[in-house]
């Protein structure tokens, strides 16, 4: 069975969504399948096929973060996902949700696409899954340690296709807590290029997630309550679009940035990028999403300014469209360059899908070649959102569709059918996945051998291995 290389060029266009209505009608009449919608939603009315059994399987929300309401409190403030179906009233803003039915690409075929190789730019991945960017904490004044050698290296070894490394600060101030990746200086660099050494070696592709967690930095922690640190606990002062305070745990009041300061940091993020290339990264992601400082340029939750960088759409996205433009102007065409944005704030009154759509058009032309699709935790207000097995996916199919961009769907994805899916019936380009890797490094091989031939599975796994298994 031939490999299948699908470019973005030859991105099917969507042709069979619903029309935006012109008049003023209810939701359920403007979107005619939502009742349908919002039971495929609930998690305990999805079931996905198994493609080469052909037997229907039930996605559960069998794992603790579907279940645990602390589990996602280190996450960034009190983020709770609700769960127990859709948690109430949803909110007006994500309506759209899924309204068009899943679009196989061949109905008729038990061949499978998780593991089609995909090419962006000169970078072939050798498989449509990626190791989503987890923060360790785990760095000594941002330098990687053996921990994040064992720890990316094994989802390489696990046979992963892309294997994105943490949010990696582009100035210190940018942390979110003292012990964060950081990429601001020239130590940083060698410990990381041994690392994606590794991570070549063993087949895989590694990416590097740059950030600046903005208002959200200077936190201890998660194992160690994610409050902010005040001045004597090793914290700092923290900066912003606008002196607002994220909230909850997370009390520190940020100053608001300058002009110089917004030149200051874009710069930060152009050197990470130089940095970035020189320790041997083949695929660059941008951080402008979860409430750090891209995001709350972005979210009128968090942007009060009254000068260019703030007030309208166009002044409140202006601060990461120029730092793309600084970024991409030291980023080699031939490699991959992506952003992660969160696609809604799912606050009434925030960001909104519609936003992202724009947005992802605008950084289209400034040469982003991916959107990361992910959404929420800029407010500890973030509550009503349908948390289940692939909720974000409607984003990134979206996103990939109206702004005719390459996307990564993240987001509660566990099962190999279920990624299947997603890649089989065009909804993103590739998956991420975060904590199920955590549970399974080889989670790629896995699902290889569920979805394709026993011997294909085991080329994925390491010549060191390969006879014994
Ligand atoms: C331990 C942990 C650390 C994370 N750190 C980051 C990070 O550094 N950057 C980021 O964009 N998202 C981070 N995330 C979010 C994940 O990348 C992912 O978007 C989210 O967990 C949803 O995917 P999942 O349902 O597969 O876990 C983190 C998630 C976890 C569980």
């Amino acid at each position: 069975m031939g490999k299948k290389i699908i470019t973005l060029s030859a991105m099917p266009q969507n042709t069979q969504r619903t029309p935006t209505p012109t008049k003023k009608r209810s939701y359920c009449q403007n979107f005619p399948n939502i009742k349908t919608d919002l039971k495929q939603l609930n998690p305990k009315n999805k079931t996905t096929e198994n493609p080469r059994t052909h037997q229907k399987e039930k996605l559960l929300p069998k794992f603790p973060e579907h279940q645990d309401k602390t589990f996602w409190r280190g996450f960034g403030g009190r983020n709770r996902p609700p769960m127990g179906g859709l948690g109430g009233r949803p909110p007006k803003s994500w309506f759209f949700l899924n309204t068009s039915p899943i679009k196989q690409r061949n109905p008729n075929t038990t061949m499978t696409h998780l593991f089609d190789p995909y090419k962006l730019k000169d970078i072939v991945l050798r498989n449509r899954i990626g190791v989503s960017p987890m923060c360790q904490y785990s760095s000594i004044d941002g330098v990687a340690t053996d921990w994040h050698l064992v720890n990316l290296g094994s989802r390489a070894v696990g046979g992963a296709g892309l294997v994105i490394a943490e949010a990696t600060a582009v100035e210190p101030r940018g942390r979110i807590s003292p012990q964060d990746a950081g990429i601001w200086a020239d130590k940083h660099i060698e410990p990381l290029h041994r690392i994606n050494k590794f991570i070549k070696d063993q087949g895989a592709v590694p990416a590097i997630q740059i950030a600046h967690a903005g208002r959200k930095a200077s936190t201890a922690r998660p194992w160690e309550g994610s409050q902010s640190l005040k001045d004597d606990e090793e914290g700092w002062e923290t900066i912003a679009p606008s002196a607002i305070a994220f909230g909850d745990e997370v009390w520190r009041t940020p100053k608001e940035m300058t002009l110089e300061d917004i030149k200051e940091v874009q710069n930060a993020f152009r050197t990470a990028t130089i940095r970035s290339l020189e320790a041997g990264y083949e695929w660059l992601e941008l951080h402008f999403a979860h409430g750090y400082l891209g995001h709350s340029f972005y979210s009128p939750l968090s942007n009060k300014r009254t000068d260019e960088y703030g007030g309208s759409f166009e002044n409140r996205i202006r601060f990461i469209i120029e730092t793309t433009r600084t970024a991409r102007e030291v980023w080699p065409e031939r490699l991959p360059f992506t952003a992660r944005l969160s696609c809604s704030d799912w606050v009434e009154g925030g960001w909104t899908i519609e936003d992202s759509v724009e947005l992802s058009k605008k950084l289209k032309s400034e040469g982003v070649d991916l959107i990361d699709c992910s959404s929420g935790f800029n407010s500890p207000d973030y509550k009503n959102y349908p948390f289940a097995p692939d909720w974000q996916v409607p984003f990134a199919e979206k996103i990939r569709t109206e702004a005719q961009i390459a996307t990564a769907a993240v987001g509660s994805i566990t099962e190999a059918t279920q990624a299947e899916q997603i890649i089989q019936s065009d909804r993103a380009d590739i998956v991420l996945l975060a904590t199920q890797m955590l549970r399974d490094p080889y989670w790629s091989y896995h699902a290889a051998l569920e979805l394709q031939p026993k011997e294909t599975a085991k080329a994925l796994l390491p010549v060191q291995y390969g006879g014994r298994v």
